[in-house]
């Protein structure tokens, strides 16, 4: 021990020794966050990477009922449009583009023999009239599942001053809109059979404001706390409703089209959000009820960050990283004008 450990210790003795209570109750305090701090950290590892959640069968798995997925054409609603049927639901699958919806339900219904069905509408323009014919193709069906998994974001990062205005609205359409009025079609016919599962898939962006993705960040931090409200409405009817929080996947909508162990491809990262139902994971303790961060490393951030418990750091954080993406997406589009 160097000099100055060695006084330092001594004095801190001396003073235990001077205010024997208040040394005890500092000793406790210590004790008793240590204590808090582990009992936590072992929780939230169980519920990543041993606990299962809750059977899909609660939700009408192999009875008959049905999965709506939207944004279902491509990416990660493309996959949960896969799994719910191969957990035993017809799916019923929703997006702007019917031929790639086709491909997809036929492909569906000849590996996993359920039934399937198809509808196009655009969120970022549908009006009362477009709502209001989905809803219809919704009626007499018995719907078990709904994923609002559709979404868009910002082109590049962009400030807010520069943004384009269509951009901005098609963001507010699609993240809010879409995903309270498609729950607003279900959830007489789920109150009425007192069963549902409802999952808004949400994203990082939502629980760190995202300088240069202000709306999008804006948009993903609404399903939070609609998703917390909604579910205490709908508690008493057996309906549960699930914020799922993600952190990179591979997609179109990331452009990243590498896999890692922090950007998992759509596959494992949905088979993670359909094992973990009703288990916080890494967003236990985060004070968002009822949101989940299913994917073990997206699991281990989200719970970092909550311990870190800094969220203006994260800000300015996410402010340099987003930048440095957009210079690079900016000098990516130059590079490719010139090549024409
Ligand atoms: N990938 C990530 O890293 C990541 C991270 C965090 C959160 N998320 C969230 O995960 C969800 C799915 O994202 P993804 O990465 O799978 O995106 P994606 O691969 O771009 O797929 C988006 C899906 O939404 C549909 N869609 C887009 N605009 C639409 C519109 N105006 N009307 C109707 N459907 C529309 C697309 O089909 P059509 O083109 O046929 O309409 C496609 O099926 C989003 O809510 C996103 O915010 C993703
Ligand atoms: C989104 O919802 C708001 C409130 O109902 C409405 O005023 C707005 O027109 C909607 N936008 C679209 C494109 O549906
Ligand atoms: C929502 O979260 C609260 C608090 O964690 C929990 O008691 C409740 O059961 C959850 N509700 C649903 C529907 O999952």
């Amino acid at each position: 021990m160097s000099y100055y450990a060695r006084s330092l210790a001594n004095s801190g003795i001396q003073l235990a020794n001077a205010y024997p209570l208040a040394a005890s109750l500092l000793l406790g305090l210590g004790a008793i966050t240590i204590a808090k701090f582990c009992y936590r950290t072992l929780s939230v590892f169980l519920q990543i990477f041993v606990l299962p959640g809750q059977s899909l069968k609660r939700y009408g798995a192999k009875k008959g009922a049905w999965a709506i997925v939207t944004g279902a054409s491509d990416g990660i609603g493309k996959e949960f449009a896969f799994q719910l049927a191969k957990a035993g639901f017809n799916v019923f699958l929703v997006a702007r583009n019917l031929e790639l919806l086709d491909t997809a339900a036929a492909e569906i219904a000849s590996k996993y023999s359920v039934s399937t069905q198809t509808a196009s509408i655009d969120f970022a323009k549908a009006d009362d009239a477009a709502y209001e014919i989905l809803s219809q193709k919704f009626q007499g069906l018995d719907v078990g599942v709904l994923v609002n998994n559709v979404g868009k974001s910002h082109a590049m990062p962009v400030y807010l001053v520069d943004t384009p205005k269509e951009e901005m609205a098609d963001i507010v359409s699609i993240n809010v809109n879409a995903t309270m009025r498609v729950t607003y079609s279900v959830l007489p016919g789920m109150i009425q059979r007192k069963r549902g599962l409802i999952l808004n898939i949400g994203s990082f962006a939502g629980a760190i404001p995202s300088p240069m993705l202000a709306t999008y960040s804006g948009t993903k931090a609404f399903l939070a706390t609609f998703t917390s409200a909604l579910a205490e409405e709908v508690r008493q009817h057996g309906i549960t409703v699930e914020h799922i929080n993600t952190y990179f996947v591979v997609s179109k909508l990331s452009k990243i089209r590498k896999s890692s162990a922090l950007i998992p491809r759509p596959g494992p990262y949905v088979r993670s959000v359909l094992s973990k139902i009703g288990l916080p994971c890494g967003a236990a303790y985060s004070r968002r009820p009822n949101t989940s961060t299913p994917y073990w490393s997206h699991a281990l951030i989200d719970y970092a960050m909550t311990v870190l418990d800094m969220p203006t750091l994260l800000i300015k954080y996410t402010h340099g990283l987003h930048k440095d993406i957009r210079r690079r997406a900016l000098k990516k589009m130059e590079r490719e004008a010139k090549a024409l």
